[in-house]
Parts: structure tokens; sequence; C-alpha cells
């Protein structure tokens, strides 16, 4: 672990004897949870940090799923790809709710405990869905990353919206969530979560739907607290590189079969717009990066 900026120049704060946590959270499926959390942690890859992965999403595995398939591509093609460590935690079947609570809880902490010995940053992809493994999971957030589909329907989720004006008029479950963590984290050692909201699946057009976004999400920034990143565009590539486990971020690797477009390359800017968000300015491939291998 270090605390040294890599040789590309990184500013994610990154302390000693602590890694830096990144949580991937939304309370709805289908916002792009498990695909924000792989181009993210890809993203640290290529840019030298040692990273550890977390899917708390273990039922459906899609994070799991996304690195086991990025080893049988890597092997099959000879790439020579970055990998993370991963681990996946599913929920506790025990019957006793406190008891499962408990048990879930421990194995986070162990889990964090045993990635940060060797990790400088540790990603968590959550369900999305509200359970006990996913709230705690949200308390040990440096950075908290919620994808919502571009539409007033996942707006909902952080905040209820008037009709009429645009205006937000009350919060809603999983804003109030995030509020409590907050709360648990100060409590625990004094520190803040740092919140970004980013827009996926966006129309590529400007339509009236986006525009409305806009102005009912600026709205809600003074009142969560949270930055709004620019997201990612609705772009079938997205979907495309499930099955080989790749991420934009490869693509223009020898042997990784991509035939580049000019979507692909806007997608890819897209990833390195929310990866400068976050704090890693330059998610390039240059020559000299370090790669965790
Ligand atoms: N920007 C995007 N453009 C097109 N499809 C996307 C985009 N982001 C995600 N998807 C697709 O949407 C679906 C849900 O994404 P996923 O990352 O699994 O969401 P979650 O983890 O929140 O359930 C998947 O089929 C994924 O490939
Ligand atoms: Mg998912």
């Amino acid at each position: 672990m270090s605390n040294q900026p890599s040789s590309s120049g990184l500013v994610l704060n990154v302390v000693a004897d602590n890694s830096t946590i990144i949580v991937i959270g939304n309370e709805k499926g289908g916002t792009g949870k498990s695909t924000t959390a792989m181009h993210v942690i890809v993203g640290l890859l290529r840019e030298g940090y040692a990273v550890g992965a977390i899917d708390l999403d273990a039922r459906q595995g899609t994070l799991s799923r996304y690195f086991d398939n990025r080893r049988i591509y890597a092997k099959k093609e000879g790439l020579d790809l970055p990998h993370p460590i991963y681990r996946a935690i599913g929920l506790s079947d025990l019957y006793d709710f406190y008891t499962a609570k408990k048990t879930d809880r421990l194995r986070l902490a162990d889990t964090l405990r045993e990635l940060s010995a060797t990790c400088d940053v540790i990603v968590i992809d959550t369900p999305g869905s509200d359970t006990p493994l996913s709230r705690n999971a949200h308390s040990y957030a440096d950075i908290l990353i919620t994808p919502m589909n571009d539409s007033f329907l996942d707006l909902d989720l952080l905040g209820r919206v008037d009709p009429e004006t645009n205006e937000v008029h009350a919060l809603s479950p999983y804003a109030e969530m995030v509020w409590e963590q907050k709360k648990v984290r100060a409590q625990r050692d004094g520190s803040s979560i740092d919140w970004i909201v980013m827009r996926n699946r966006l129309a590529t057009l400007d339509t009236r739907n986006k525009r409305s976004m806009d102005e009912a999400l600026n709205g809600l920034v003074r009142r969560l607290g949270f930055r709004l990143a620019h997201g990612f565009s609705e772009r079938i590539i997205f979907r495309e590189l499930f099955l080989k486990g790749l991420t934009l971020l490869d693509i223009r690797d020898e042997g990784a079969n991509v035939i580049l477009t000019m979507s692909h390359m806007a997608a890819l800017q897209e990833v390195r717009n929310l990866l400068q968000a976050i704090g890693v300015p330059e998610a390039v491939a240059s020559p000299d990066a370090v790669v965790a291998r």
C-alpha cells in the first residue's frame, strides 16, 4: 500500500494504513451499478492502484461474473489485462434476523480488513435493494457513487419532485438512508462521505426529459449534498463488453478484438470524465503508467 502519488501523478487520497473505499449504490436494480463498478475498478487498475473489489450482490453476482469472464478472455487471447482481487459476500441465511445482521457485518468488516492489507482502493458493488448489509457498506464509503437512469422514476428514489415546478418537496428513502449512514460514519471515525450522483443511459439527443431532469437534479444537489458527475450515454457497447469481461478502458489494447467507432471513443471519454470526478485525473494507458497485474 502506498501514500505516495503514483508515477502517473494520481491525487486520489490513499493513506498509509487505510484503503480508500468507493461504494457504488442505489436501492434500485438496473441503474448501471455493476457496469460503473467495473469501469471504475479497471480505471484505477490502469493507473497503477492495487484494487480490491467486493460484490455484495452475490445472488446476481454480476461483478464476479464480469471478472471471471475477464480472466477467461485474457487467458484465451493471451492478453495482459489488469485484474483486481475480488470477494463476494452473500446475505447470511441464518433464521434469526439480528444474528444474521451481525454475521453479515462481521463478514464485511473482515473482508475489508483483509483487502486493505494489500489494496490501495476497495470498490464495493451493492444490490439494488435495501438490505442491512448494503446499508452497512454505505457507512464505510469515502466516496459513494450513485448511478441512476435518466428518468423521473429513478429520481424518485432520491427526492419527491413537484410535477409543475420540478422542485423537490421531500426526501426519499434512499437519500434518507445515505443521510443516516453519513451520521454513522461521522460517529465512527469523524470523516464524511463524498457522494457523487451520475446519470446513466442518457439520451444522446437533447430532449425535454433531459432538461427537466437537469433542473430537478440541480435542485437536489444542495438539498442532499451530493456532486453531480456527467454520466454515461445509452450505448450498446456498455452491454456488449460483459461477455469478454472488458471495459471501454481495455478496448484499444491489441487483442481486444473490438472495432473502434466514434461512439466507442465518446463512451471512453465519458468513463474518463467519471474517473476524473472521483479523483483519478487521467485514466490513460500512457506508455509509462504503472499497471498492476
Ligand atoms: N450506459 C449504458 N448504455 C447501455 N446499456 C447499459 C448502460 N449502462 C448499463 N447498461 C445495461 O443495463 C443493464 C443494467 O446494468 P447493471 O450494471 O447490471 O445495473 P445494476 O448493477 O444497477 O443492476 C445491463 O444490461 C447493462 O449492460
Ligand atoms: Mg448489479
